[in-house]
């Protein structure tokens, strides 16, 4: 499958897009009941990435605040039978910290990952099953879904399907 691309002019939009990215997550945890869900959101400082998770959060079932992990690495949210780890590596100086905060822990059944700066921890965190690009289109975003898994391949083509009416 290709890559799909979204397009959002403005932030209520993209907010709508991170519902329909929870039924989607909810479907894989419905699929693979036994496996984690690692999401890499991938994008500049600024491109939305914390907004982008805040509407996944709130899909979930949180009803409250979602603030930037920046300086605490992670934000856990219990919303049984989920649960959903945010975590924001930029401040990340060396990736054995994760290591010392037990990382590994995270990454269980029925978890959904989702990671701002990635690539600070590369080597220590999970792979990941979805990479998701944002980037700054005039004053909107671009949101490019890259499925690493057979089951998100299907999963995402059929949103796809459902949004183009094909
Ligand atoms: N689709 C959109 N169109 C226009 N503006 C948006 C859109 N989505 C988010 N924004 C705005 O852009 C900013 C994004 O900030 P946010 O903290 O989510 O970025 P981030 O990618 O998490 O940055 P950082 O790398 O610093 O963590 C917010 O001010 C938000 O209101
Ligand atoms: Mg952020």
């Amino acid at each position: 499958m290709q890559n799909l691309t979204f397009s959002f002019k403005n932030e209520t939009q993209m907010l709508q897009f991170g519902t329909q990215l929870a039924v989607i997550f909810k479907q894989y945890f419905a699929k693979s009941p036994n496996n984690s869900l690692v999401v890499y959101l991938n994008g500049e400082l600024g491109a939305g990435k914390t907004t982008l998770t805040r509407s996944i959060v709130q899909a979930f079932g949180h009803t409250g605040n979602v603030k930037s992990p920046t300086y605490t690495l992670v934000e856990e949210y219990q919303l049984s039978p989920y649960s959903v780890y945010h975590f924001d590596l930029y401040r990340l100086s060396d990736p054995e910290e994760l290591e010392f905060m037990g990382i590994r822990d995270y990454f269980q059944a029925q978890s959904l990952c989702l990671l701002e700066w990635a690539e600070k921890g590369k080597g220590v965190i999970a792979e990941s099953n979805l990479d998701i690009q944002i980037d700054y289109a005039d004053e909107g975003r671009n949101i490019t879904l890259l499925p690493k898994t057979a089951e998100l391949v299907e999963i995402i083509t059929q949103l796809n399907n459902e949004r183009t009416g094909t």
